[in-house]
């Protein structure tokens, strides 16, 4: 069965908040549909293409948009900007205008959420953020699929993030505050989130009823559904003993999960640092989803990809309406 799908209000995924509250629950019902059965989608993006943009090493979201979107029909193209960034070679206005003759969507993860939004802002076609030093959408969305398929109920549970304020703890805060949900944020003294981010979450939660804390304490994690940890020190960013000290009281242990409650599951965006945030008894034990987590971002990038691409004949007359062609663009 073909299950339908809106277009979204926004042509790009910067970060969460270009997604309203009412667009977030379909998304995730979509990508459960198409991990049940994506059968019905396998020609939908018959002679369409993604292109991938990195400036940092990938393995889940690189994995996950190729062959996702090969799934469905399209094909990707992967360029590798770890060593030339993007917008050196040629500025980032001319690259948009580039790839949006050739690509149907552009999907970035970049040192700088900047780049991710000059590219969305000089490209026609949809950009996807994949990480930035500030946002990483798509993890929060694949993990409040995640939560969803493990019962989590917006209005009665709540999500504990413990360790960095990073990226995908704003993208976390930025879902739970558009989905009217609960979020304890605990972080070491001066590692908490941009004030910024929970400046714009606080505008959204007085909307959606969302509760989101902030906190050093641990002790209150208590009576969480889940305990998420990430890194301490994220791509492009330097490692020092002194930040392994101060975040050593929040290493998600055995002791530390029981404080949560002994139903609470453990999340973790991946790659762990096993020893460092989390310990192997806590990622191996039962109450672990970080693969379920893994699993989900493809289904959920499918579905967000289905939601944000047009068909052939709207692109096509999108594009040669937006950019002035002095020829006919190819029809695909
Ligand atoms: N979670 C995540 O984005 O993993 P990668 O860095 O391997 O893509
Ligand atoms: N916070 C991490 C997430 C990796 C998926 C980083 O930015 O490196």
């Amino acid at each position: 069965m073909i299950h339908p799908h809106t277009r979204l209000a926004t042509k790009d995924l910067t970060r969460i908040m270009d997604l309203s509250s009412h667009e977030v629950m379909p998304l995730i019902e979509l990508g459960r549909a198409l991990k049940a059965d994506i059968r019905p989608y396998k020609n939908h993006f018959a002679q369409r293409s993604l292109v991938m943009l990195f400036e940092k090493p990938s393995l889940r979201t690189r994995v996950s948009f190729d062959i996702g979107f090969a799934r469905m029909g399209g094909h990707a193209v992967y360029l590798d900007h770890e060593k030339l960034r993007i917008g050196e070679r040629e500025t980032i206005a001319d690259y948009s205008r580039n790839l949006e003759r050739w690509c149907d969507c552009i999907v970035a993860r970049t040192m700088s959420q900047e780049t991710i939004t000059a590219l969305a802002a000089n490209a026609t076609i949809p950009v996807i953020n994949a990480l930035s030093d500030i946002h990483h959408p798509c993890q929060a969305l694949a993990d409040y699929m995640t939560l969803v398929e493990l019962g989590f109920d917006c209005r009665q549970h709540q999500l504990a993030w413990v360790g960095d304020g990073n990226n995908v703890c704003h993208s976390l805060m930025e879902l739970t505050a558009t989905l009217g949900a609960s979020m304890i944020v605990v972080t070491p003294e001066g590692f908490a989130p941009s004030s910024e981010i929970v400046r714009d979450c606080q505008a959204r939660a007085c909307r959606s009823g969302a509760t989101l804390q902030y906190t050093n304490d641990i002790n209150r994690i208590h009576g969480s559904f889940a305990v998420y940890t990430d890194t301490w020190t994220s791509m492009g960013q330097s490692e020092t003993a002194e930040k392994a000290a101060i975040f050593k009281p929040y290493c998600v242990t055995s002791e530390i999960m029981a404080l949560a409650g002994s139903s609470a599951y453990f999340m973790h965006c991946l790659p762990a640092h096993r020893g460092h945030e989390v310990v192997d008894a806590v990622i191996d034990g039962p109450h672990s989803v970080v693969f379920d987590q893994a699993e989900n971002r493809m289904h959920i990038q499918n579905a967000l990809l289905l939601n944000l691409l047009t068909t052939p004949t709207q692109d096509s007359l999108g594009k040669n309406t937006t950019r002035t062609s002095h020829t006919t663009r190819s029809q695909s």
